[in-house]
């Protein structure tokens, strides 16, 4: 009667650890949001829209994929150059450490290295810059990419999403870093939202930059 009880206790561990097991990795990768590896650099797109430049860039920083998504229905849309903003190191996959490592960068002002980026600044008169808020600003490889390049004579137009910040400050922050840039008025949306279509959001805010 003991050894049926040990095994009845066995079965009913395994039923029990495998269902735990088959919850927790489902909830891991519900939420996990990662970047599109389909969407990658482009160049030389056509616009779609009529503007007084052609020589147009749009550039991204992103890490789980919102940005991203902002980024490249932008870019469809005013054509130009592609390109995504990559750091030499790698960021945590693990939400809550990549919380905690940004949270550090910040706290020391670092200005974490970035991978050669192929863009020649003289190719361009208008750049549309974008990226996550971290920490109510920037991420601190956006600094590193404002250090790295003089926007002088240049027009900026940021874009960036955020889970309630809002643009909290930024756009203000990257005149300040060049201050011999225009920057136009940009775009913040709520990164959440970009599972749905941003497309007439996105159109009404190009109408009104007059460029
Ligand atoms: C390290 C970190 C810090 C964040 N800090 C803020 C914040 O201060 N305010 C806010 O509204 N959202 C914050 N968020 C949410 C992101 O801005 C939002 O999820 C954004 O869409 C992520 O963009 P991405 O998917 O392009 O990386 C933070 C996210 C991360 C990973």
């Amino acid at each position: 009667m003991k050894k049926v009880k040990i095994i009845i206790c066995l079965i009913a561990l395994v039923v029990i650890g495998g269902l735990a097991f088959v919850i927790i990795k489902n909830i891991n990768t519900e939420d996990k949001q990662t970047l599109d590896v389909s969407i990658t650099d482009e160049q030389g797109k056509e616009a779609k829209l009529n503007l007084n430049s052609d020589k147009i860039l749009v550039i991204y920083f992103s890490e789980t994929g919102n940005t991203q998504k902002l980024a490249k229905l932008i870019s469809d849309k005013v054509g130009g150059d592609f390109v995504r903003i990559e750091t030499e190191k790698v960021y945590p996959e693990d939400y809550e450490k990549l919380v905690d490592d940004a949270k550090k960068e910040k706290d020391n002002n670092d200005r974490p290295k970035l991978k050669e980026l192929n863009i020649n600044l003289e190719n361009y008169d208008i750049i549309f810059v974008g990226y996550p808020i971290w920490w109510y600003q920037m991420p601190m490889a956006m600094y590193t990419f404002f250090d790295n390049y003089d926007f002088a004579n240049k027009t900026i137009i940021p874009f960036n999403t955020h889970e309630g910040s809002g643009s909290s400050g930024t756009y203000e922050d990257i005149q300040k870093l060049e201050p011999k840039a225009k920057v136009l008025e940009g775009l913040p949306i709520r990164g959440g939202d970009m599972t749905s279509d941003q497309s007439n959001k996105v159109d009404n805010w190009l109408k009104n930059l007059d460029i």
